[in-house]
């Protein structure tokens, strides 16, 4: 037993050396960064948040980052409602590049990427979105999937690529839709199972597990 303490003792700080750095890209709240984040903390997880950027000035995600000590950077990145402006991509790769990131996420960042991001970091973005896709893409993918009355919503992590949230998707969960549920209900759940995929994909991401082939992405299972 004292064998295997030490073990696992060595193999616990080898990990803590290869965190794969990672930059997180939010406009909101902040509820999956702070997931993130959290799960950073861990001492077996393969990766750590070397900065927040967002696009917003009043993002709860700002407080998360201060909570945590991550470095956050602002970017400008104009007044058209899902857009970047032009140079606000650069920006952004630029200042990334600053803190030498290795993978993004996307973690309720609600505007959408052109290609200088994409160029800089190939198969090295992940978005969580609200909804088993390919079902209700776009905005507001809980009330969508509501109102259209599944049975069964949920949420994805997928790869970004040039399409609307139609990259590879590595994880997604299930999330029951019940009688009693109001939107807001259906939401929240959906928002604590995104918080638990969340930090899986990027664990599977970061310890080089995943695998695209076409459409599909291997290396999942448990
Ligand atoms: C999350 O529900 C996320 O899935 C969604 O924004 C919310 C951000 O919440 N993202 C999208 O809809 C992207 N298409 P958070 O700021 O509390 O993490």
């Amino acid at each position: 037993m004292l064998y295997c303490g030490f073990i696992s003792t060595l193999w616990k700080g080898t990990v803590s050396v290869l965190r794969r750095r990672l930059a997180v890209l939010a406009s909101g709240r902040g509820s999956n960064f702070k997931a993130i984040a959290a799960s950073c903390r861990r001492d077996d997880f393969p990766a750590e948040v070397v900065c927040l950027v967002t696009d917003n000035a009043k993002a709860g995600a700002i407080s998360v980052a201060e909570e945590y000590g991550i470095p956050c950077e602002y970017v400008d990145a104009g007044s058209r409602r899902g857009r970047l402006q032009d140079g606000a991509e650069e920006e952004i790769v630029r200042r990334l590049r600053e803190y030498e990131v290795e993978f993004v996420f996307l973690a309720g960042f609600m505007r959408i990427l052109r290609t200088e991001l994409l160029s800089a970091f190939p198969g090295r973005i992940l978005n969580v979105h609200p909804s088993l896709l390919p079902s209700f893409k776009g905005l507001h993918a809980q009330q969508q999937a509501f109102d259209y009355g599944v049975r069964v919503a949920g949420c994805s992590v997928h790869f970004v690529d040039d399409s609307v949230d139609g990259g590879p998707i590595i994880l997604q969960e299930a999330v029951p839709v019940e009688d009693a549920d109001s939107c807001e209900s259906l939401a929240e759940r959906i928002l604590a199972a995104e918080h638990r995929i969340v930090p899986r994909a990027i664990e599977l991401l970061a310890s080089d597990q995943l695998r695209v082939e076409g459409r599909r992405v291997l290396g999942t299972d448990d």
